[in-house]
């Protein structure tokens, strides 16, 4: 059945102070996933945003990611690649390091995820300062794919990540 649209999505984001450490202002999606129209309504509006494109693949950033990735995946009838944190893809695989708040962290794809020139969409939930989603997309790259867009659930825009995605078009749902 189709549910009604969610008045505000904006109102089933969380907000949790002083997490994971002091100063900073913590965005949870758990409330907006937990609440059946919300997620579906998330899903959809972004499987109507690329059933026009023509996407051979959707990209999972873990962990957050995989949550949006995986409907949509399914939505627009395509397959599902993971970028994982290192270490745990079995197969294979490219590894670029990125810039984190305090230290560095690794992201990796499969060398075979998809075919020369394949059409991808990168998803994750949340644009803070882009590192993760910037290592993702030179993943993308590095195993043949084109990076269509990115998207977001949620965009933090006073971190300005987009600066360093000026070389993709960059869509978010809702922006802080
Ligand atoms: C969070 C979030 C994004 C990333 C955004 O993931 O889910 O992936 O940070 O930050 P950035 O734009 O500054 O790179 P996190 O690394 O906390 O891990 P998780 O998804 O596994 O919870
Ligand atoms: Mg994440």
């Amino acid at each position: 059945k189709k549910e009604r649209a969610v008045a505000n999505l904006n109102d089933l984001i969380r907000n949790i102070p002083d997490f994971p450490i002091p100063g900073i202002q913590f965005k949870d999606i758990t409330t907006l996933i937990s609440n059946g129209p919300a997620f579906a309504q998330v899903v959809d509006t972004l499987a109507e945003r690329y059933a026009p494109l023509n996407i051979d693949a959707v990209v999972g950033i873990e962990s957050r990611g995989f949550i949006f990735s995986a409907p949509l995946a399914y939505r627009l009838g395509v397959g599902l690649v993971p970028v994982r944190k290192h270490g745990k893809l079995p197969a294979a695989t490219h590894r670029v390091e990125y810039e984190l708040e305090y230290g560095s962290n690794k992201l990796e794809i499969h060398r075979d995820a998809f075919p020369t020139g394949a059409r991808v969409v990168v998803i994750d939930d949340l644009l803070a300062t882009g590192g993760t989603v910037a290592a993702a997309c030179e993943l993308v790259q590095m195993a043949g794919g084109r990076v269509e867009e990115v998207a977001f659930i949620i965009e933090l825009e006073f971190l300005k990540g987009r600066d360093k995605l000026t070389r993709y078009p960059v869509y978010s749902m809702l922006q802080y």
